[in-house]
């Protein structure tokens, strides 16, 4: 019965295999920060290596705490880092990306707001001779793209789709059962992946009547959430709770694409004084751990924040010695799932995400203090 168990355990082990060295938090700074180190005694070309990090808004912990891990993990390599985040918008990403490549940086690191507007300037950085590596979210719409480097994003729909499905099994007495989709802000490429995973598992579900979407929105273009903003989320959850759940109705389950929209839906259905149903998230954050160990919401994802970071960097460093084949510790090397526009597949080193429960918290997070604190102070 448990694919959730076997799951778990397989992820487990597979996080067990993942030794690399963490950089927990702890330093602050501001959005901007450049360092360079003259210590002769740097693995890499210290002081050669000059690297532009250009991060979307922190629309999740996710970014808030790669942040500080990007500095280390610069710091700790001795090459020259630069961060910015952009926080106004698609314009301002632009121009920061543009300003890295005129202060010479050999490679970038890209996380894209939309990765399909940034074409003008990864022609720029193509002609000068710098590596481009897209860091989570794909850049599409351009063929000046070397690597891609995320967690798999299919595969974490995937996971959303049978946390669902195991937690209204769980928790929702016997089906039919009532669910809503939610999906994430559509100029991000990855939504749609998500999407697309949870519906392979849910679609045959729908098809055989276990699953109802009675609010008949079904539709990536319908259940997207523009800007991975909560507000449209908890908006578009009140709304669906008054056409469509009147009286003591309620979905028996929601399926949410990360957890800052997962919690700003089970904000929406506790305002309307009704019993929260299953719900998925995605990342890990802080309140999402303790809600998740503490059943509020049923379940979440880890993509452990430090081997991408770790491996973006890994892959900067060797693609500015001039390795044309660089690897990636603890990541498949996949060349035909990303295109990043029709016929040109991107290598892509992708992680191996885990879903998250109440019952598996412990195991999944154990190598990560941050987390197991507040598994324990919730329990
Ligand atoms: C990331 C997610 C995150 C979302 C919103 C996505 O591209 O992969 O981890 O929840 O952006 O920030």
């Amino acid at each position: 019965m448990n694919t959730l168990k076997k799951m778990a355990s397989l992820t487990a082990v597979m996080a067990m295999a993942l030794t690399m060295t963490a950089c927990g938090g702890g330093r602050s700074g501001t959005d901007t920060e450049s360092g360079t180190s003259g210590d002769q005694s740097g693995a890499a070309a210290a002081g050669d290596v000059s690297v532009g990090i250009a991060m979307p808004q922190k629309t999740s912990q996710n970014w808030v705490e790669a942040e500080d891990m990007f500095k280390e993990n610069c710091a700790e390599a001795k090459i020259d880092c630069t961060i910015q985040f952009a926080n106004g918008g698609v314009a301002e990403q632009q121009n920061q990306i543009s300003a890295m490549i005129e202060n010479g940086v050999k490679v970038l690191i890209i996380g894209a707001i939309d990765g399909s507007q940034l074409g003008t300037q990864l022609a720029q950085a193509k002609a000068a001779g710098i590596t481009i590596i897209a860091y989570d979210r794909l850049l599409t719409n351009t063929k000046d793209i070397d690597y891609y480097i995320a967690y798999d994003n299919f595969g974490v729909g995937q996971l959303q789709g049978q946390a669902l499905m195991e937690g209204l099994e769980a928790k929702a007495g016997a089906s039919p059962w009532d669910v809503e989709l939610f999906a994430g802000s559509p100029d991000d490429s990855n939504s749609l992946k998500f999407f697309d995973g949870a519906m392979d598992v849910l679609q045959p579900k729908i098809d055989d009547g276990t699953l109802v979407v009675k609010s008949g929105q079904k539709d990536f273009t319908q259940v997207a959430t523009q800007g991975w903003l909560p507000k449209n989320a908890q908006d578009r959850m009140s709304a669906l709770l008054t056409s469509t759940y009147q009286g003591d109705e309620v979905p028996d389950g929601v399926l949410s694409p990360n957890d800052t929209l997962g919690r700003a839906i089970i904000t929406a259905v506790e305002q309307a004084g009704k019993p929260i149903p299953v719900v998925t998230g995605q990342d890990s954050e802080d309140e999402s751990v303790t809600w998740v160990v503490q059943g509020k919401q049923y379940a979440t994802i880890f993509k452990d924040t430090r081997p991408l970071v770790a491996g973006a960097v890994q892959l900067a460093i060797q693609a500015a010695e001039g390795n044309t084949s660089p690897t990636v510790d603890n990541a498949k090397l996949d060349d035909s799932q990303y295109e990043s526009m029709e016929g040109n597949p991107v290598k892509s080193f992708l992680l191996t995400p885990q879903i998250v429960t109440a019952e598996n918290a412990a195991e999944v997070y154990k190598d990560d203090t941050h987390r197991m604190e507040l598994v324990n102070a919730a329990k």
